[in-house]
C-alpha cells in the first residue's frame, strides 16, 4: 500500500503515540478493504458519542488519546441536550458521565456540534471524500449529495479526523457506486408529500436491499419539487434503509445526482417490487404516551412545517423534537413558536441515543429509522404515523 513520507513517519511513531495508533487503524482498514492509498477527507462525523452507547469502556479509550483533529469534525448526537438536560429528565449521574465523553472529544479538537445531519452545517460538494459514521448521514451524503463516504465506525472516523485521511476504497471509488438491485415501486399514491411515507418505504426497502446498492424506479418525484420537501423525503428514505438494511448509498432514477451523471442500466438487475399502496399500512393511530420527531435531525423546512402544524394547538403529552444546535439557533423564532405550544425542541441528542425516552410505554414517530430503533434502544413500543397525525396525537385531549 502506498503511504507518503509523512504518513510513513506517523506510522513509525515520529508524531506521537496517538497519531501512530490512528494511522495503524487506517492502515489496517486499508489492507482489509484493498485500498491502494489513503485519500484526504473534507470533513468527519463521529458516532459513539452518547454515554448510553459507549459507556465506561469507550470513555477510557478516548481519555487515553492525545492528539488533535486536523480536519473539520463533528459528533453524532449525545445522550442529552448539553444545556437543557434537566428539562429532559436526565439524571445528574448520566449527565456527568456524558459530559466526560464530550470533554474527551473536545480535548481531541472535535467541534461541539452533535448532530446526525452535519450536512445542514456545511453542505459537502459533489464527489467530496468524507469520513462520516452515522448511517443516515452516510446515506444522505452518498445518495442525495453525491459525496463519497464509507460507513465508518466511531474509531475509524476519529482516526480520519486526526490524520485527515481515509482509505481510498469502497464508496470512494466510482466503480463501486453503481446499483446492483432495482427496486420498482408500483401503485404510488398521488399524495406522498410527507416524509413519513418515505420513512415507511425505506423501512420496507431496507429489508429488501440488505447491503446492496439499489436504484429506485417506477415513481416520479421531480414534479413535486415545488410543493414539498424533496431532500427531506430522500433523507427519511435513506435513514430507514440504513436502519433495516445496511444501505450506505441508493439511487433514485432522475432524482439523485449520480443518475444524471452516469448511465445507470437497470436491465439485467435483479428487481424487487414494492407495492406503494401498501406502504401506508405500517401507519398506526394507536394513542402514544409521547411523540418524538426529528430523526434524522430536523431541517429548516421541517421546523417550519411543524410551526404550521402546531399553530393554535396546545400539546397534551410530551412532544420531543430534535435538531442540531446550529440549526435551532438559525431558526430561533420558529423554535420559540413551537415551544409556546408546550412542545420541546432539544439540541445535541435524539429519541434513540438519549435515556430520556426510556420511561414511556408507546412512542409515536414519523421516521422509519426511529420506528426500527426505538423498541430495542428505548425498550418502548414504537408506532409510526404521518407528521400531521403525530402532531394531532400529541395535542389531543385524553
Ligand atoms: Fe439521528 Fe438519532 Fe435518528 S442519531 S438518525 S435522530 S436515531
Amino acid at each position: 500500500m502506498l503511504l507518503d513520507k509523512t504518513d510513513r513517519a506517523i506510522l513509525d511513531g515520529e508524531e506521537g503515540e496517538t497519531r501512530q495508533e490512528m494511522m495503524e487503524i487506517l492502515v489496517t482498514l486499508a489492507k482489509i478493504s484493498d485500498a491502494k492509498e489513503l485519500t484526504p477527507v473534507k470533513s468527519v462525523q463521529i458516532s459513539g458519542a452518547s454515554y448510553k452507547t459507549i459507556g465506561e469502556w469507550g470513555l477510557d479509550w478516548l481519555s487515553g488519546l492525545d492528539a488533535k483533529a486536523t480536519v473539520p469534525a463533528v459528533l453524532n448526537p449525545v445522550g442529552m441536550d448539553r444545556e437543557r438536560w434537566k428539562e429532559m429528565g436526565i439524571n445528574r449521574e448520566f449527565a456527568e458521565n456524558q459530559n466526560r465523553v464530550i470533554k474527551a472529544y473536545e480535548r481531541l479538537g472535535i467541534q461541539m456540534e452533535c448532530t446526525c445531519a452535519p450536512y445542514y452545517l456545511k453542505m459537502p460538494g459533489y464527489a467530496n471524500n468524507l469520513a462520516w459514521s452515522e448511517s443516515s448521514a452516510v446515506c444522505y451524503a452518498n445518495s442525495v449529495i453525491g459525496a463519497r463516504t464509507n460507513r465508518e465506525g466511531g474509531p475509524s472516523a476519529l482516526a480520519a479526523a486526526i490524520i485527515g485521511k481515509t482509505p481510498l476504497s469502497g464508496l470512494h471509488e466510482t466503480e463501486n457506486r453503481f446499483p446492483v438491485l432495482n427496486i420498482e415501486v408500483d401503485n404510488v399514491p398521488e399524495e406522498i408529500k410527507d416524509t413519513s411515507w418515505f420513512g415507511a418505504l425505506g423501512y420496507i426497502a431496507g429489508k429488501a436491499a440488505g447491503n446492496k446498492i439499489p436504484i429506485f424506479t417506477g415513481f416520479e418525484l421531480k414534479g413535486q419539487r415545488q410543493s414539498c420537501l424533496i431532500d427531506e423525503q430522500l433523507k427519511s428514505l435513506g435513514a430507514a434503509m440504513a436502519a433495516t438494511g445496511a444501505t450506505a448509498l441508493y439511487h433514485m432514477q432522475d432524482v439523485t445526482p449520480e443518475t444524471k451523471m452516469f448511465k445507470m442500466e437497470t436491465e439485467g438487475l435483479k428487481t424487487v417490487n414494492i407495492d406503494g399502496s401498501e406502504v401506508a399500512t405500517l401507519f398506526s393511530d394507536t394513542a402514544p404516551d409521547a411523540v418524538a420527531l426529528g430523526c434524522p435531525h430536523c431541517s429548516t423546512g421541517e421546523i417550519e412545517m411543524l410551526v404550521s402544524l402546531l399553530e393554535g394547538k396546545t400539546v397534551q403529552i410530551p412532544l420531543f423534537i430534535f435538531a442540531g444546535r446550529t440549526l435551532i439557533s438559525r431558526n430561533a423564532d420558529a423554535v420559540r413558536r413551537i415551544e409556546a405550544t408546550g412542545a420541546r425542541v432539544f439540541a445535541d441528542t435524539c429519541m434513540v441515543v438519549s435515556p430520556a425516552l426510556d420511561k414511556f410505554g408507546t412512542i409515536m414517530v414519523n421516521s422509519g429509522k426511529a420506528y426500527s430503533y426505538v423498541p430495542n434502544m428505548c425498550g418502548a413500543k414504537a408506532v409510526i404515523s404521518t407528521t400531521k397525525n403525530c402532531i394531532d396525537a400529541a395535542c389531543s385531549k385524553r
